[in-house]
């Protein structure tokens, strides 16, 4: 067997602590505690492995990843290994100073995320008051330190209408990208799906919003457009493949093929304090269960796309398939693709107003 290539991206989630308590965070369920962190010496030797295997790009998130004292230590380990570092942040704690030291340490883009356009519905989502205007006001401070910045807005059920106000807040900030996805329901966006899902009027309506944003930011404003697998035919190449894009060490310092792996039970993840990342990558079975195409069963095993989707998301055929190894149900081939329509009928007919907020701690009890 041929060594894999390297992945592209280092997703390093540095913390699960985080002011926001956003219900479809990608976090697991079982959040970690800041007891249980990486040190910064751990850190600094990943992000050196991470050159040394060809990473190109890393990906500081959390949780909330300014909540780490550390991070322009590591944002200048980056830049010292030449990786390509990108801050995925709420912005809530970014100020002057912090931002000051992340730019003298050599942080190339920063990814700020908004919960809606509308301030109340902004802040109801994100479970945390005060959080928009901090929001803004870390834009301004990206915008004037110069660094390239993406807006990224996560849409439902209950923002969707108010698509249009998210486009012209990414104008307003000279945004050069903003991204759009809709919420990808594992985890907390899975506890929270008939709160969230939306219908196939909104997602047309939003498709429409997003084409017509396009033409008129054209050569402007980049606009990414992730649609939701409930309403696909076909799904999306999870993480560019389990495997082959990208590893995400979490803030304990298991390696994953993505940040939801944790829910397939079966595979052991080895830790980056015991192993070397290109080890990890190169070596372990867990990376290499789902890698590839050799895997499949049918229908995947002799589709045309094989190559293109590498059969959708392994943590989704696992959550609603019940098999981490069957096809996706987000693709309209699977035997298991109606669990998705029934999904969305269950959320037309009984939706859920209230939100099952992310927090640390929060027992299976008290999510029910
Ligand atoms: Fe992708 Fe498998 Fe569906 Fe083919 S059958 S489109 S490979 S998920
Ligand atoms: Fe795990 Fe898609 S989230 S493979």
């Amino acid at each position: 067997m041929s060594a894999p290539a390297p992945p592209m991206g280092l997703l390093a989630e540095l913390t699960h602590r985080c002011p926001l308590q956003c219900p479809y965070c990608s976090n697991p369920l079982e959040l970690e505690r800041a007891a249980g962190e990486l040190e910064t010496a751990d850190w600094l030797r990943v992000l050196g492995e991470a050159a040394d295997l060809g990473v190109l790009q890393v990906h500081f998130s959390g949780g909330e990843p300014t909540a780490r004292r550390d991070l322009p230590e590591l944002v200048a380990r980056a830049a010292e290994r030449q990786l390509y570092s990108n801050l995925i942040t709420s912005g809530v704690l970014l100020d002057e100073r912090l931002l000051g030291a992340l730019v003298e340490a050599g942080l190339d883009h920063v990814q700020l995320s908004f919960q809606d356009a509308e301030t109340e519905s902004a802040e109801r989502i994100g479970g945390m008051a005060g959080a928009q205007a901090k929001k803004f006001a870390a834009a301004a401070l990206v915008r004037r330190a110069g660094l390239p910045l993406t807006l990224n807005f996560v849409i439902h059920r209950r923002n969707v209408e108010r698509l249009p106000a998210m486009i012209a807040l990414g104008a307003e900030f000279a945004a050069e990208r903003i991204e759009i996805a809709h919420v990808q329901y594992y985890g907390w966006g899975l506890v929270n799906r008939a709160a969230l899902l939306p219908s196939r009027a909104q997602l047309d309506a939003a498709t429409a919003t997003v084409d017509a944003a396009r033409l008129a930011h054209k050569g402007r404003m980049v606009i990414d457009y992730v649609v939701p697998d409930y309403h696909a035919e076909r799904p999306k190449a999870c993480m560019g493949g389990w495997g082959r894009r990208f590893i995400n060490v979490t803030p304990t310092g298991k390696a994953l093929p993505c940040h939801a792996a944790e829910t397939l039970s079966g595979l052991d993840f080895p830790s980056v304090r015991t192993s070397s990342l290109a080890r990890i990558w190169r070596d372990s079975p867990a990376f290499e269960r789902y890698r590839g195409t050799g895997w499949m069963a049918e229908p995947c095993r002799s589709c045309e796309r094989r190559e293109i989707d590498w059969g959708g998301c392994r943590c989704q055929a696992l959550a609603l398939a019940g098999d981490a190894g069957k096809t996706d149900p987000a693709c309209a081939l699977s035997p298991d693709h109606a669990v998705m329509q029934a999904a969305i009928a269950e959320a037309a007919a009984n939706p859920s107003m209230e939100f099952v907020y992310r927090r640390i701690g929060a027992s299976a009890t008290e999510r029910a």
